[in-house]
């Protein structure tokens, strides 16, 4: 069987990092695109020379033409501008959706059946945009956000609780926003729902409230550390956890941003739900039943998704 082929589009930060990750894992040859000439090649060539010495055997390729991501079998998005100190993921909504004209074309001539996972800001609204600047089938074109949410939600727990990252699983539904919804009574640790953890006095309620407040800034804290840019480590692997699960049919129930099609009853719109992502891609959207305060929630969350949605259209009339 011939290698698979990965291309990251945008070989800054979580680019290169994905780079690494691409290679460390043998998932295919890689190709790192960027505008910037120069950067994808140097970023390329620095990774092929750690193989020998952490033993994988992967082409790598830097480049600035779309032909060579030619027949790629997965597409990871970073292309973009990062947020600075004080911007919101929104800001960034004018100049990202330029980017996403431009990464849609280059996708639609040279990678028409790749699986598409974005990853750019303010990410509910750029996969939005992408699928249809690509035109891609909208099962193929899926968003990054969830996983990393929940791994901020697993991480500040297992930190507070004292327990091993192994035993927490999160969830984390919505928007990538500050009204994205981190749902405590699918989260738990060895099975026990968040819920009962705080029911047996082992979490207080306030503090879990802080906990859930902290995932949703879970993004702006790193920047307010970084100051020069956003988190990429976490995202990276995020966005590789999803590759993988698509390229080896793993059929991993993950939160992603996908497209709805009257699933929570949605229609048109990316959010953040679980979806089984296999070989065909986004293959089935999990509905769990919410109650009355998740659902109000949620749908904050998806109303907030519509607004940025409704300024994409108005900045790029033909997404209508
Ligand atoms: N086509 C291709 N690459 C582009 C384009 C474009 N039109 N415009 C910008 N780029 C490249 C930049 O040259 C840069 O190398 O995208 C890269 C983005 O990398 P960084 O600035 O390091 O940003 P990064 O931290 O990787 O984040 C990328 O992901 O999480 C989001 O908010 C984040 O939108 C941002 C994106």
């Amino acid at each position: 069987m011939a290698r698979r082929k990965i291309a990251l589009i945008g070989a800054g930060q979580i680019g290169g990092t994905l780079a690494l990750l691409s290679a460390q894992k043998e998932l295919g040859d890689v190709v790192l695109f960027d505008v910037v000439e120069g950067v994808g090649a140097g970023k390329a060539l620095d990774i092929a020379q750690s193989a020998v010495t952490q033993g994988f055997d992967v082409a790598l390729k830097g480049t600035s033409e779309y032909k060579d991501i030619e027949g790629a079998d997965v597409v990871i998005v970073t292309a973009g501008v990062p947020r600075k100190p004080g911007m919101s993921r929104d800001d960034l909504l004018e100049i990202n959706l330029k980017v996403m004209e431009q990464v849609g074309a280059g996708i639609a001539k040279y990678a028409g059946n790749a699986f598409v996972i974005c990853i750019t800001n303010p990410l509910d609204a750029m996969v939005w945009a992408l699928q249809k600047f690509s035109g891609l089938p909208t099962g193929k074109v899926i968003g990054m956000a969830g996983v990393l949410d929940s791994s901020r939600f697993c991480h500040f727990i297992a930190e507070e609780l004292g327990v091993s990252i192994e035993d927490v699983s999160a969830f984390v539904l919505g928007g990538h926003g500050d009204t994205m919804v981190p749902l405590a009574r699918y989260s738990t640790v060895a099975g026990i729902p968040l819920t009962d953890i705080v029911k047996m006095g082992w979490l207080s309620k306030d503090r879990l409230d802080e906990i859930v407040q902290r995932t949703r800034d879970g993004g702006a804290e790193i920047v307010g550390l970084l100051k020069t840019g956003s988190a990429f480590y976490a995202p990276a692997a995020s966005a590789i956890a999803m590759a993988e699960s698509y390229l080896k049919d793993k059929k991993r129930v993950l939160p992603a941003a996908v497209h709805l099609d009257g699933e929570y009853g949605v229609k048109g719109t990316y959010v953040g739900v679980p979806v089984v992502i296999g070989a065909g891609g986004a293959e089935k959207v999990v509905e769990i039943a919410l109650n009355a305060s998740e659902r109000k929630a949620f749908d904050k969350s998806v109303a907030a998704v519509d607004g940025l949605i409704a300024a994409c259209r108005k900045i790029a009339p033909k997404l209508a």
